[in-house]
C-alpha cells in the first residue's frame, strides 16, 4: 500500500489529502473561498493566489495530523499542476515539490482534469473502463472517455461558458449571491420551467460540444423585460442547460461503447441535473454513477487517488515539472474555436 499525499488549489479551493493505494481516504481538509469571491460575483484570481498561500501549510499539518502520520511515512506527493489560475495551481505544486525534495519523495504532477475523471474509481473498484465521463463545473464541461489511467479522449468540450460558469452568470443576472447554481437550484423549485422560452444552443448539432452564452444573453433579455418572475426565468434556465446536457450527452453515449455514464462537477450537486442525466443512462441502457458530493467538486483526495494511480504505474514527474495554465487531457482532440475556460 501506497500513502500518497494529495494537494490543489487550481481555482478557489484550497485542499489536502492523504489517500492510500489500497483507496484508504485516510483524511481529506479544504477551505473554499466563497465569502472572498463573493462582493465580485466570481473568482478573482489575485484572491485566490493569496489564499491559498495562506491556509494550505494548515491543511497540510491538519491531514498528517488527523491520519496520526509524518511527512516522513508519505510514499509520494501529489499536487495539481494545472489547467487553472496560474498564480493559484502554483501555490499547491511548489508547496508539493517542497515537500518532495525534502522528504526524498517522488513528486507526480497532476493533471486536474484527470483528477476529475479517475475520482470515480477511488469509491468503486468495480467501476470498469471505458467509462463516459461528464465533467459539469464552473471551469470545465467536458465529455472524455475515460479508457485507462492516462489515456482519454475528449468527445466534446464548450466553445465559450462552462455549465457552472452559466449558473453564475445567470444567478448574477438575477440578484442571487454567488455561487449562482444553488441559489438558481433553490429559487427554480418555485418556478415553471416552461415559462420562459430561452434557447437550447447547439441541441441537435452534429458534434457534442456546447455553448452557454447565448443561453446567459436570453437570460439578461429576460430579466430586464420585467414581464416574468425571477423564479420562472430561474427554473426555465435551469430546464434549457438540462435539456442541453441531456442533448449533447446522448450524442457523446452513442460514439462509445462504455458501460457507464458518469457525472462529476459542483453541477452534477444538481438534483434536477442528476436526475436528468440518470435517465437519460437508463434509456441508452447504460450504469450511471456520480461520485458523493465532496468528491464531485474540487478537493485534493481525487488529486492524491490520481497520484496514487499514476505513482503504481511508475508514473512519476522530475522536480522542474512547469505549472499549466492551460493543458488537456487529449492532446489529440481537435481545438474548437472558443474552448477552454481551463483547459
Ligand atoms: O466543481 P466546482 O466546485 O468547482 C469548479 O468550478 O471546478 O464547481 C462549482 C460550480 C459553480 O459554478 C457552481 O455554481 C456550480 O458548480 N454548482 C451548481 C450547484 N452547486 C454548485 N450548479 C447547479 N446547481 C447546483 N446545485
Ligand atoms: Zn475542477
Amino acid at each position: 500500500m501506497a500513502l500518497v499525499l494529495g494537494l490543489e488549489s487550481s481555482c478557489d479551493d484550497t485542499a489536502a489529502a492523504l489517500v492510500g493505494s489500497d483507496r484508504a481516504i485516510l483524511a481529506h481538509a479544504l477551505a473554499g473561498q466563497n465569502e472572498a469571491h463573493r462582493p465580485f460575483g466570481g473568482v478573482v484570481p489575485e484572491i485566490a493566489a493569496r489564499a491559498h498561500v495562506e491556509i494550505l501549510p494548515e491543511l497540510i499539518r491538519r491531514v498528517l495530523s488527523e491520519a496520526g502520520k509524518t511527512i516522513g511515512e508519505v510514499d509520494a506527493v501529489a499536487a495539481t499542476a494545472g489547467p487553472g489560475l496560474i498564480g493559484g495551481v502554483m501555490v499547491a505544486l511548489l508547496a508539493g515539490k517542497g515537500l518532495a525534495l525534502a522528504t526524498g519523495r517522488p513528486l507526480i504532477a497532476v493533471n486536474h482534469l484527470e483528477g476529475h475523471a479517475l475520482s470515480p474509481r477511488l469509491v468503486d473498484p468495480e467501476l470498469e473502463f471505458p467509462y463516459l465521463l461528464l465533467l459539469v463545473s464552473g471551469g470545465h464541461c467536458q465529455l472524455l472517455e475515460v479508457r485507462r489511467v492516462g489515456e482519454y479522449r475528449r468527445l466534446a468540450t464548450t466553445i465559450d461558458d462552462a455549465a457552472g460558469e452559466a449558473f453564475d452568470k445567470a444567478a448574477k443576472l438575477l440578484g442571487l449571491p454567488y455561487p449562482g447554481g444553488p441559489a438558481i437550484e433553490t429559487l427554480a423549485a418555485q418556478g415553471d420551467p416552461h415559462a420562459v422560452p430561452l434557447p437550447r444552443p447547439l441541441a441537435g448539432s452534429g458534434e457534442p460540444h456546447f455553448s452557454f452564452a447565448g443561453l446567459k444573453s436570453a437570460v439578461q433579455r429576460a430579466a430586464a423585460s420585467g414581464e416574468h418572475r425571477p423564479a420562472d426565468i430561474a427554473a426555465s434556465f435551469q430546464q434549457a442547460i438540462l435539456d442541453c446536457l441531456v442533448d449533447r450527452t446522448k450524442l457523446a453515449l452513442e460514439r462509445t461503447n462504455a458501460r457507464t455514464l458518469v457525472v462529476a462537477g459542483g453541477v452534477a450537486a444538481n438534483a434536477r441535473v442528476r436526475a436528468a442525466l440518470e435517465r437519460l443512462a437508463i434509456d441508452e441502457g447504460r450504469s450511471f454513477a456520480v461520485p458523493p458530493a465532496w468528491l464531485c467538486t474540487d478537493n485534493a483526495a481525487m488529486i492524491a487517488w490520481a497520484g496514487a494511480e499514476r505513482f503504481e504505474r511508475g508514473l512519476t514527474d522530475p522536480l522542474d515539472a512547469p505549472a499549466r495554465a492551460r493543458w488537456p487531457l487529449d492532446a489529440q482532440a481537435e481545438k474548437v474555436r472558443g474552448a477552454g475556460v481551463k483547459a
